[in-house]
C-alpha cells in the first residue's frame, strides 16, 4: 500500500475556470463554506445546510477517461466535501454570467419572467436549470420540473420560474387539455384552457422575443489540465488533515481493503448524503474517513444472463440511467425489477441528491425509510462484498437489515457491487411509496413487492414483501408472504393477507415518527395497490377471466398553460410612465447572477467574530448553573455572552409582559436563548456553544397544548370579545343548530434566508452600524439602543434586502440583533450572527396554531342567523404580538358573510413552547378557516352545495361589518361571479361528480372560497411613512423610504412612483437600501400596507422636488431633465426633499365593539379542483383560478407574484406544513427534511390569476390596493376541495354529513378521513393509554 502523506496532499480543482490549490484542505469543510467564506463567491446561498433546499446548487463537471467524456451534474454545495473535488471543475452562478459582462439566458429568463422575488433561491434555481441544459439543451417540461424538484422557493409559487425556464423546452406551451386531443395546438379550446378569444386582448407579463438565445460558446470550457490529470492515473494515496478529521483516498481496491482492515468501522465517504447530515445535525465526529471515489472496481458494471452487476459506487442517477437503458433494451418480462427500481429512483430525494448519493451508500446506510432497500430486497438482489478475509456474496434479505443504520456487514467489509437480477416470466415487481410531499421527501411508508406465479397460472409460487417506514430499518412481511404463497392470487387470498399483515407489522402507539394508524393503513393499501396492478398484468396475460377492477393511475402531473390577466394601462399613458406596467423586479437580474448582496454576503471586516447561541433544552425549568469553561478552552473561542453582560435593558415589554433577551434564572421553553459564544469563525463558535453546560431543575406542570392551557386558564391578557345582534336570543329562532370545531396547526415562516445580522462598532462615541435582515429597521435601532443603554442616534441600522420575511423578521429579529450588539459591545469587534436553519426554526416561532369551536344556527333555506365562535391560539411562552393577532382574528370573523347575530371570543394561550409571532395574514388565515369550515358544515347538514350556502349569506348592497364599519361589497361579488365564470364552475362541478361516480379509489373535489381582507394597521400611528429623495447633479435620483425590500417588490414600485412623479425614466432612479439615518422612525413593512404608505411618502417628496423645478422648466421648456437639474443647482435650489404620509386615522374600540380599524378591503375569490388518491391520502391541485380586486395595480407582475406566492404559502399551510413537537416540548421539525413547504410538485397544474378589471380605490396610491397578505387564505380552497373529495369517498362507505378534518390536510389526515375499508381495519389506540410521539398542540 502507498503510504499516506502525513502532511496532507495538495487539493487541486477548478472553480469557474480558475484553478484552486489548497495545501491544507480541511475534510470537514464543505464546498459551500469554502465558496462563501474563502473565495467570497457568495452567489451560492445557504438555506439549510443539509441538502434539502437547493439554494446552494452548483454544477460539478468531471472528465471520465474511460469514455473520454465530460459529465456535468448539479449538486448541493452544502454536502460536497471540499476534499472530494480533487480533479473536478465546479461552476457556480457567478461562473455562468454576470451583469457586468453578460448574463446567461437562464439568469435572464428567470428574472424577466418574474421568477425572482426575494431572490434568495434564485441562484440555486439558475444552477439546477443550467446543469439540466448542459446535459440536455432542449429538455422536456418533465425534465425541467424534475431538475427543480429539490429547489425550494418560499416567495413565488414556482409558476413564473417554470414559465421562464420552459422557454428552453422542446414543447410549445400546449394547454394539454384533453390529453392534447382537443387543445390549443390544433386550434381548439376547452373549458380547461380558457378561450383564446381573450388572449391577445390582455397584455403579457413578459415578452419572450426579447430573450437572449442559448449560446454554447458562452459556456466555460472544461480545464484541459483536469483532462490531463484524469488521463494520468495517480497511484498515490491522497490524504488531507483538518482540525478534527483526516481524509484518506486510496487509489486501489487492495489499499481500500487494507485501510478498512486497519480502521474497521471507519466510514466510507461516498455521496456524503448520510454521513454529512450526521456530522452536521447529530454532532457525530469521525476522526478519519475513507474516500473510495478513485477505486475503479466500485464503479464497474457487468451484465450476465441472469442480471447485472452494478458497482456500489455508482450514483443513484447513474444507476437510474443504466436501468433505463436496460429497460429500453430488454424484453418486458425481464425488466419487472428494473422498472420498479427506475420508478423508485425517480422519487428518491432530489436530482442533486441522486447525483451524488450512491447505491452502496444507500444500502449500507440502512435507513428505516430507504426507498431502494425494500425493492432491492424484494427483488432478491445480492451484494458482492470484500474484506481482508476475501470476497463473499451476501443476499439482501430480512437477515441483512438488522437495525437502525445497521446491516449484517462486518465493520471491515466493503460493498463492491450489487447484483440486480432480471425478472422471470410470471414474475411481477412493484415499488410504491407514500411521502409527506410528492417529491424531494423521505417516504412515510415505502415498499417493494414481488410475486412469482407458477407457469401459466395465478397460483403464487413465491412472494416477497418488504416495507420501509415500519420499523427501525427495512422490514420483511414474511408471515404475510407465507399466507399468500401456494394460493391463488385473488381477493380472498389477499383479504387473508391483510389480516396477517395487520398482525405482523404492528407499530406501538408511541412509535418514533408518529402517524401510527396511517402507516399501518398504508401497509394494507399499498399491498392492495400492488394486488390491483398484478391483477391487471394477469389479465393482460389472460390469466384472469373476470373483468379486472379499477386501474389505479397515478395522480395527474402534466403542467398546463396558465393565464395571468391584468388590465393594460390606458393608451394615453406616457410611454415613459411605468406605473401599471409589469416592470421586472428591479434587482431580479443581480439576484439571478448571484451579485445581489444579502446580509451574510457582506464581506468580513477585520477581526470579525461570529456569535453562536446556546438555547434551553428544557421547557420549564430553573437554571441552576451555567458553565462555559470548556467552551472558553476551545480554539478560536473569544468570549461567552450572558445576561450579565447587557449594559442596558435586559427585557422587552409587550402588553405588560416581560421577555428576557437572555434567560437568567428560569427558562420557559426549549429553544429559549440562554447565552452566546463568540469565536473567530462560525465553526469554532458552534463548537464552543455545543460544550456550554447548563444544569436545570425542572419546574412542575409545563403546558404545551391549547387544551392544557384552557384547562389551566393559562392565557395572556387581555382576551377579546365582540358581538353583533343578540346571538343567544337568535339561537331560539332558527330551524337548526350545529356545533363543530376545527384545529389548525402552526406554520414556520421558512424564509429562505435565515435570521442574519452583523453589528459593527464604529469605534468612537458608542456608534454602531447594524446590518440586519429585518422588516423594521427602526425597531432594531430602538432595541439595540436600549439594550446597550445608548441614544438611538448612535445606532445606524441598514437593510439592503431580505431573503424573505413573511412577518418573521420583526420582533424576534430585534431580540437577536440586541444580543448580537451586546457581543459586539463587549468585545469591541464586529460580530456576525446568522442562524442555522434548525436554530431558526427552533427559536423564532411562527404562525399561531388555533382551535376554533363554533355553534351555528341557520334556517332550512341556508340562511345563517346566528354564530358563536370561540378561538384559542397557542401563543407560546411570550406574548409577542399575540394579543394583536387575536384581535385581528375577531375583526375578520365575518369574512364575506352578513350573519346578523355574530359573536366571537378569542384568547392567546400561554404555553411552554417557543413564542409565536406575526406571520403573513396575522390570524386571518386561521379565523377564516374556522368560519369557512362552519359554512361547509352547514352545507353538509343541509345536503346542499357549499357554494350556495356561501352565496346565500354574502354581504350585498351597502353593508356594515360586525364592528360597524360601512363598506360596499360590490367588488367582492364581482370577484365571486368572475371567478365562477372564468373557471366554468358549473360544468366542471358536473364533471367532478361524474369522475367520482366512475372512480372508487380516486376522487375529485372542488371548492370556491371568497375573502374580504382589511388593509392597514388598526394601531393608527403605524400607518405613517416617510421618504427622502435626492437628485444629484448628473440627474440621477436616489430614493430612500421606510419600507424594506423582502421580495414583495416595494423598491420596484417606489421606483415606478418616483418615475411617474418626476417624469423621468425609471432607469434614472436608484434605491440602495433602507436605513435609519436616511429615514428615521419608520414603521414595519407589514400589514400589506408598505406600498400604500411609502408610495404616498415618495410621491410627496417627488412632488415637492418637481414643483421646485417648475420655474426652471418654464424658463427652458425644451431642456432636458439633466439641464434643469444642473440649472437648479446653480440657482441654489435644494435638490433633496423629504416626503411624509400621515396615513389614515384608524382605531378599534374594544369596549364599544366598534371602530374603523382598516382603510379599505381587498377582495378576492378562488376556485380549486383537486384529485385525491383515497388509498394513500395523496392529492394534487389540478386547477386553480383566482380573481382578486386590487384596484389599479401599480405593477401587475409584482402583484400577481404576491398573489401566486401567497396562495402557495396558504396551500402549504393548509395541506402540507406540519410542525411536530415531542412530548417534552422539543420541536422535531427543524429543517426541510422534516418540514415540507410546497415544492414545484405542489404547483397547481393550471394556475390562473385574474386581476379584477375596472376597480378603483380612493384610499391608496394611484387607486391600487394592498395585496401582500390577503390571498394566503385563498390557499384554503385546496383544503376545502380536498374536503369535498373526501366527502365523496366517505359517501362510498355510507358516511354522510359533517366530519372532522383538521388543518393541515396532510396525506395522513386525508387518508384516515376517507374512511376506506383499510383504515377502518386499524384499531385505534385508547387515548391516554400511551404517550404519543408528538403533541397535538
Ligand atoms: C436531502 C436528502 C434527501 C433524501 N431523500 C431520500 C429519499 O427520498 N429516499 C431515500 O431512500 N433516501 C433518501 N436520502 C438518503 C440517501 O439516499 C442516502 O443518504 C444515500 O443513499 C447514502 O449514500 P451516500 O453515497 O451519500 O452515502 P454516504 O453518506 O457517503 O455513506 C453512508 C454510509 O454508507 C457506508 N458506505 C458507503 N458506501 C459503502 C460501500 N461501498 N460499502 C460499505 N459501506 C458503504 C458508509 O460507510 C456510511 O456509513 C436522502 C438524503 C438527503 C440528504
Ligand atoms: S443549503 Fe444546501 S441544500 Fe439547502
Ligand atoms: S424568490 Fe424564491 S425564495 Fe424568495
Amino acid at each position: 500500500m502507498m503510504s499516506a502523506n502525513t502532511q496532507g496532499d495538495t487539493l487541486c480543482f477548478f472553480i469557474n475556470g480558475k484553478k484552486v490549490t489548497e495545501g491544507h484542505a480541511d475534510p470537514e469543510t464543505m464546498l459551500l463554506s469554502f465558496l462563501r467564506e474563502k473565495l467570497r463567491l457568495t452567489g451560492t446561498k445557504s438555506g439549510c445546510g443539509g441538502g434539502g433546499c437547493g439554494a446552494c446548487t452548483v454544477m460539478v463537471s468531471r472528465y471520465q477517461p474511460a469514455t473520454k467524456t465530460i459529465i456535468h451534474y448539479s449538486a448541493n454545495a452544502c454536502l460536497l466535501p471540499l476534499c472530494q473535488l480533487h480533479g473536478a471543475a465546479v461552476t457556480t452562478v457567478e461562473g455562468i454570467g454576470s451583469s457586468k459582462t453578460r448574463i446567461h439566458p437562464v439568469q435572464e429568463r428567470i428574472a424577466k419572467a418574474h421568477g425572482s422575488q426575494c431572490g434568495f433561491c434564485t441562484p440555486g434555481m439558475v444552477m439546477s436549470t443550467y446543469a439540466l441544459l448542459r446535459n440536455k439543451p432542449q429538455p422536456s417540461l418533465d425534465d425541467l420540473t424534475e431538475a427543480l424538484a429539490g429547489n425550494l422557493c418560499r416567495c413565488t409559487g414556482y409558476r413564473p420560474i417554470v414559465d421562464g425556464c420552459r422557454t428552453f423546452c422542446q414543447e410549445t406551451n400546449c394547454c394539454k387539455a384533453n390529453d392534447g386531443a382537443k387543445c390549443c395546438l390544433n386550434g381548439e379550446e376547452t373549458a380547461d384552457a380558457p378561450g383564446d378569444e381573450e388572449a391577445g386582448k390582455t397584455p403579457e407579463l413578459f415578452n419572450k422575443d426579447e430573450f437572449l438565445p442559448m449560446d454554447p460558446t458562452q459556456e466555460l470550457i472544461f480545464p484541459p489540465e483536469l483532462i490531463l490529470m484524469a488521463e494520468t492515473p495517480n497511484p498515490q494515496t491522497l490524504s488531507f488533515h483538518g482540525e478534527r478529521m483526516s481524509w484518506v483516498s486510496p487509489a486501489t481496491l487492495e489499499e481500500l481493503v487494507q485501510l478498512k482492515t486497519r480502521h474497521p468501522g471507519t466510514p466510507l465517504l461516498m455521496g456524503n448524503t448520510n454521513i454529512g447530515p450526521e456530522i452536521k445535525f447529530r454532532g457525530v465526529v469521525h476522526p478519519l474517513v475513507i474516500s473510495p471515489g478513485r477505486v475503479p472496481e466500485l464503479f464497474q458494471v457487468s451484465q450476465t444472463t441472469q442480471g447485472v452487476w452494478v458497482g456500489a459506487g455508482s450514483t443513484l442517477s447513474e444507476l437510474r440511467s443504466l436501468l433505463e437503458q436496460l429497460l429500453a433494451r430488454l424484453p418486458e418480462e425481464k425488466t419487472e425489477l428494473i422498472g420498479a427500481l427506475v420508478q423508485q429512483l425517480g422519487n428518491l430525494g432530489s436530482q442533486q441528491i441522486r447525483n451524488v448519493a450512491t447505491l452502496g451508500g444507500s444500502i449500507a446506510s440502512a435507513l428505516p425509510n430507504s426507498d431502494l432497500n425494500p425493492v432491492l430486497a424484494a427483488g432478491s438482489c445480492k451484494l458482492s462484498v470484500t474484506s481482508s478475509g476475501g470476497r463473499r456474496e451476501v443476499p439482501l434479505n430480512q437477515d441483512f437489515f438488522v437495525g437502525f443504520g445497521k446491516t449484517a456487514l462486518k465493520p471491515e467489509e466493503i460493498v463492491v457491487s450489487v447484483f440486480v437480477p432480471f425478472s422471470r416470466k410470471g414474475e411481477f415487481v412493484g415499488a410504491l411509496r407514500q411521502a409527506p410531499r410528492k417529491e424531494a421527501s423521505f417516504a412515510t411508508v415505502t415498499t417493494g413487492m414481488r410475486v412469482l406465479f407458477s407457469p401459466g397460472s395465478r397460483v403464487v409460487q413465491d412472494v416477497s414483501i418488504y416495507y420501509g417506514g415500519m420499523g427501525p430499518t427495512t422490514v420483511c412481511a414474511h408471515k404475510t408472504c407465507d399466507a399468500i404463497v401456494g394460493r391463488t392470487w385473488d381477493d380472498e387470498t389477499l383479504g387473508r393477507a391483510y389480516d396477517v399483515l395487520l398482525e405482523e407489522l404492528v407499530l406501538p402507539p408511541s412509535a418514533p415518527g408518529g402517524k401510527v394508524e396511517f402507516r399501518r393503513a398504508l401497509t394494507l393499501s399499498l399491498l392492495f395497490k400492488f394486488h390491483l396492478a398484478v391483477l391487471h398484468k394477469l389479465s393482460a396475460a389472460k390469466l384472469v377471466g373476470d373483468e379486472p377492477p379499477e386501474k389505479l393511475l397515478p395522480l395527474p402531473r402534466d403542467i398546463r398553460r396558465s393565464r395571468q390577466e391584468f388590465q393594460p394601462v390606458s393608451e394615453s399613458q406616457s410611454e415613459q410612465d411605468p406605473v401599471g406596467r409589469p416592470m421586472m423586479h428591479r434587482s431580479a437580474i443581480v439576484q439571478a447572477t448571484g451579485e445581489a448582496v444579502y446580509c451574510d454576503d457582506i464581506p468580513r471586516t477585520d477581526g470579525e467574530l461570529f456569535l453562536a447561541l446556546v438555547t434551553s433544552s428544557r421547557a420549564h425549568a430553573k437554571i441552576i448553573s451555567l458553565d462555559a469553561s470548556e467552551a472558553l478552552k476551545l480554539p478560536g473561542v473569544v468570549d461567552v455572552i450572558t445576561t450579565k453582560d447587557i449594559p442596558g435593558k435586559k427585557v422587552r415589554q409587550m402588553f405588560g409582559y416581560e421577555e428576557e433577551l437572555l434567560a437568567e434564572n428560569e427558562v420557559s421553553c426549549i429553544g429559549q436563548i440562554v447565552c452566546g459564544v463568540v469565536a473567530d469563525t462560525k465553526a469554532h463558535a458552534q463548537r464552543g456553544a455545543a460544550v456550554v453546560r447548563i444544569s436545570y431543575q425542572d419546574l412542575p406542570d409545563p403546558v404545551f397544548t391549547i387544551q392544557e392551557a384552557v384547562q389551566k386558564s393559562s392565557f395572556f391578557e387581555p382576551r377579546r370579545a365582540i358581538e353583533r345582534g343578540n346571538v343567544t336570543d337568535a339561537f331560539s329562532s332558527v330551524d337548526q343548530i350545529h356545533e363543530g370545531e376545527i384545529g389548525m396547526g402552526g406554520q414556520e415562516h421558512f424564509y429562505m434566508e435565515t435570521q442574519s445580522m452583523l453589528v459593527v462598532p464604529v469605534g468612537e462615541e458608542a456608534e454602531l452600524n447594524v446590518y440586519v435582515s429585518t422588516q423594521w429597521p427602526a425597531l432594531m435601532q430602538d432595541a439595540v439602543a436600549e439594550t446597550l443603554d445608548i441614544p438611538s442616534n448612535r445606532v445606524n441600522c441598514h437593510v439592503k434586502r431580505l431573503g424573505g420575511a413573511f412577518g418573521g423578521k420583526v420582533t424576534k429579529t430585534a431580540n437577536l440583533a440586541s444580543i448580537t450588539s451586546v457581543a459586539a459591545w463587549k468585545t469591541g469587534r464586529a460580530v456576525r450572527c446568522v442562524l442555522e436553519r434548525g436554530e431558526d426554526m427552533l427559536i423564532t416561532g411562527g404562525r399561531h396554531p388555533v382551535l376554533g369551536t363554533y355553534k351555528v344556527g341557520f334556517m332550512s333555506d341556508g340562511r345563517i342567523v346566528a354564530a358563536d365562535i370561540q378561538y384559542y391560539t397557542n401563543a407560546g411562552c411570550c406574548v409577542d404580538e399575540s394579543v394583536l393577532v387575536i384581535e385581528k382574528i375577531l375583526l375578520h370573523m365575518d369574512n364575506c358573510y352578513n350573519i346578523p347575530n355574530l359573536r366571537g371570543r378569542s384568547a392567546a394561550c400561554r404555553t411552554n413552547l417557543p413564542s409565536n409571532t406575526a406571520f403573513r395574514g396575522f390570524g386571518v388565515p386561521q379565523t377564516l378557516l374556522v368560519v369557512e369550515n362552519m359554512m361547509n358544515d352547514v352545507a353538509l347538514v343541509l345536503g346542499r352545495p357549499a357554494d350556495q350556502i356561501r352565496e346565500i349569506n354574502m354581504y350585498r348592497g351597502p353593508s356594515t361589518t360586525h364592528y360597524k364599519l360601512e363598506f360596499s361589497p360590490e367588488n367582492l361579488l364581482r370577484c365571486w361571479d368572475q371567478c365562477k365564470l372564468k373557471c366554468d364552475y358549473s360544468a366542471r362541478r358536473t364533471a367532478v361528480d361524474q369522475f367520482n361516480q366512475q372512480n372508487r379509489w380516486k376522487k375529485r373535489g372542488m371548492a370556491i372560497i371568497p375573502i374580504k381582507y382589511g388593509i392597514a394597521f388598526a394601531e393608527s400611528f403605524l400607518n405613517q411613512a416617510a421618504a427622502l429623495v435626492h437628485i444629484y447633479k448628473d440627474g440621477s435620483v436616489l430614493v430612500t423610504h421606510g419600507g424594506t425590500e423582502m421580495g414583495q417588490g416595494i423598491h420596484t414600485k417606489m421606483q415606478q412612483v418616483a418615475s411617474r412623479e418626476l417624469h423621468i425614466p425609471a432607469t434614472k432612479i436608484y434605491i440602495s437600501e433602507t436605513s435609519t439615518s436616511t429615514v428615521p422612525n419608520s414603521c414595519p413593512s407589514a400589514a400589506s400596507f408598505g406600498t400604500d404608505a411609502n408610495g404616498m411618502a415618495v410621491k410627496n417628496a417627488c412632488e415637492i422636488l418637481y414643483q421646485r423645478l417648475e420655474p426652471i422648466r418654464q424658463q427652458n421648456p425644451k431642456g432636458s431633465w439633466e439641464s434643469w437639474v444642473t440649472a437648479a443647482f446653480f440657482q441654489k435650489i435644494s435638490l433633496s426633499a423629504t416626503g411624509f404620509f400621515r396615513g389614515p386615522d384608524l382605531y378599534m374600540d374594544w369596549d364599544k365593539m366598534e371602530g374603523r380599524p382598516y382603510a379599505y378591503f381587498t377582495f378576492g375569490c378562488c376556485v380549486c379542483e383537486v384529485e385525491l388518491d383515497c388509498l394513500t391520502g395523496d392529492s394534487r391541485t389540478v386547477r386553480t383560478d383566482i380573481v382578486v380586486d386590487i384596484g389599479r395595480s401599480v405593477n401587475p407582475s409584482v402583484d400577481i407574484g404576491q398573489i401566486e406566492g401567497a396562495f402557495t404559502q396558504g396551500l402549504g399551510l393548509y395541506t402540507l406544513e406540519e410542525l411536530n413537537f415531542s412530548p417534552s416540548g422539543l420541536l422535531y421539525t427543524r429543517g426541510p427534511s422534516q418540514y415540507k413547504i410546497p415544492a414545484v410538485c405542489d404547483m397547481p397544474l393550471q394556475f390562473n390569476v385574474y386581476l379584477l378589471p375596472d376597480s378603483h380605490n380612493p384610499h391608496a396610491i394611484y387607486s391600487s390596493k394592498g395585496i401582500g397578505e390577503p390571498v394566503l387564505f385563498l390557499g384554503s380552497s385546496v383544503f376545502f376541495a380536498i374536503k369535498d373529495a373526501v366527502a365523496a369517498s366517505r359517501s362510498e362507505s355510507g358516511l354522510v354529513g359533517p366530519f372532522p378534518l383538521d388543518s393541515p390536510a396532510t396525506p395522513e389526515r386525508i387518508c384516515l378521513a376517507c374512511a376506506s375499508s383499510f383504515t377502518q381495519k386499524i384499531p385505534a389506540s385508547e387515548p391516554g393509554s400511551f404517550t404519543p410521539w408528538s403533541l397535538n398542540i
